[in-house]
């Protein structure tokens, strides 16, 4: 992915509508050519009423399929980067075309035009929590929901949400936490158990590489052994400068994490065999293997200047820079700290185990920051998360799935594996494609399927129980 860098100051989004300057509405121009959003009016802090501030979330509504007699709504939640508007043919779309549903998705808090304060600073990352993303989520699809029946003459209607990732996670979280306004939902890699010590995702790139053959692993981890040899040697700037760096404020952990991204975002992103047949195409000797690894970082878009602490410390606010506020998450409440495997072969260098990681949270936000994972999975249940309807789509290559739920006794629980051929992280989501795996089609009919038994159900409910008030029932009753 390319950044484009972007630096807009977004004082007058906090404290009013959006008002744009003609260079800010320039530049959002070149970031999203066609942007039809709308804004919704927020508090900044739903758990304390002493606190009055509100702030402008953007959100996309798209009723282009909708019929306001039968047709559900879905809530596409976004999170760990700018909302864009989903796309005529992405996933959330196409359920919206069978069902003649409803599309509304709600941007993250803290992320692309959605700011609750003027700033970054760690102070204000404070209202950067899970749980205050669900509440803007329940305040908004609420209001929404009221909205609608009011202008259409139609029963207090609830809502399918879906998300993938980390919004994947807030999906299930969602339908489990405010049955009232959720139904069902669509938990794609929902990473609902948190982890801090998640070495199991390299073990998983690891699993996943393997299945283009022992050159594809055997061949990386010669390119970070030799790595480790050079800045061992005293050559760490040369080997910064081969990658473009030529600062002061590396250290080796942060290269070592910067170079892991290439094999783990490329296994991620359903990209495994383009990674590992650029690596099987390319000699095995070391120099053509290091010049390989700088050509292939460079066509992902991977920016060694972009892991620094520095970098991530820049609490200066901007449309599409993420990587502030995802460590925010990481190191306050979620974890997943991706360390080297520890049984199997680690895809990773062992200079990123745990340690490096606390240190790099510390180091990002000046305090003793370090998440409580298991405080999180107390709260939401973690892999024993309750509830009912919730369906868990997980990519068989995908090194998020071991966070999320792969089985289940629960009978209205539907973990999906998608085992194919770089499926991975989030693949249900896309939209349709001739080439896509026919495990991909079916995991999507099966969706379809299930959520047409749902849908049927809550709409019979709604006919019987139609009020806001009586809107308990239904979930009792289904
Ligand atoms: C901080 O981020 C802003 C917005 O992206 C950017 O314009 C600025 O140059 C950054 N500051 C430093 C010191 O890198
Ligand atoms: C690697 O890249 C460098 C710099 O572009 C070049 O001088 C060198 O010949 C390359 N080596 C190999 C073995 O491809």
């Amino acid at each position: 992915m390319k950044y484009i860098l972007i630096a807009i100051l977004l004082l007058t989004v906090v404290t009013a509508r959006l008002h744009l300057t003609e260079t800010q509405e320039k530049r959002l121009n070149e970031l999203d050519p066609n942007p039809n959003h709308q804004w919704y009016t927020q508090r900044v802090d739903h758990h304390n009423p002493q606190l009055k501030e509100t702030f402008q979330q953007r959100y996309f509504d798209n009723d282009k399929y909708w019929d306001s007699e039968t047709g559900p709504l879905f809530l596409y939640i976004c999170g760990e980067a700018i909302c864009r508007e989903p796309a005529d043919n992405s996933f959330v779309v196409n359920l919206a075309k069978k069902f003649n549903g409803r599309v509304l998705a709600l941007e993250h808090r803290f992320y692309g035009m959605s700011h609750p304060r003027p700033d970054w600073s760690t102070e204000n990352l404070q209202f950067l929590t899970p749980d205050q993303a669900l509440a803007d989520l329940a305040q908004f699809a609420s209001d929404k929901s009221r909205e609608f029946s009011a202008e259409h003459g139609i029963p207090f209607r609830r809502w399918i949400t879906v998300g993938g990732s980390y919004p994947g996670a807030l999906s299930a979280w969602f339908r489990a936490k405010y049955p009232h306004i959720a139904f069902a939902s669509l938990s794609s890699s929902g990473i609902v158990n948190t982890i801090t010590d998640y070495d199991e995702y390299d073990g998983q790139v690891y699993a996943s590489s393997l299945k283009s053959g022992e050159e594809c692993t055997d061949k990386w981890r010669s390119i970070f052994s030799s790595f480790e040899d050079k800045i061992n040697s005293g050559l760490a700037s040369d080997v910064y400068e081969f990658f473009g760096y030529f600062g002061n404020d590396l250290t080796v952990g942060d290269f070592f994490n910067f170079l892991a991204d290439i094999s783990a975002g490329s296994v991620q992103y359903g990209k495994r065999s383009k990674f590992c047949d650029g690596l099987i195409n390319t000699e095995f000797k070391e120099q053509d293997l290091l010049n390989w690894t700088l050509e292939y970082s460079k066509e992902e878009g991977l920016d060694l200047n972009e892991y620094t602490v520095p970098y991530f410390a820049n609490t200066t606010i901007d449309y599409i820079k993420a990587g502030r506020q995802w460590s925010y998450q990481i190191c306050a409440h979620i974890g997943f700290f991706q360390t080297p495997a520890k049984s199997v072969p680690s895809m990773r260098s062992q200079t990123i185990a745990i340690d490096y990681w606390r240190d790099l949270c510390q180091g990002i936000f000046g305090i003793d920051l370090f998440p409580d994972t298991d405080h999180w999975n107390k709260l939401f249940g973690g892999k024993e998360i309750t509830g009912s309807k919730i369906i868990f789509t997980n990519g068989g290559e995908d090194p998020w799935q071991h966070s999320s739920i792969m089985e289940s006794e629960n009978p209205t629980f539907h973990p999906i594996v998608i085992d194919c051929d770089n499926c991975a992280h989030c693949v249900d989501l896309h939209g349709d494609f001739p080439d896509d795996a026919p495990e991909l089609t079916a995991a999507r009919d099966q969706i379809k399927g299930i959520f047409q038994d749902w849908i049927s159900e809550e709409l019979n409910l709604e006919r019987i129980y139609p009020s806001e008030v009586k809107v308990g029932l239904r979930e009792f009753l289904s």
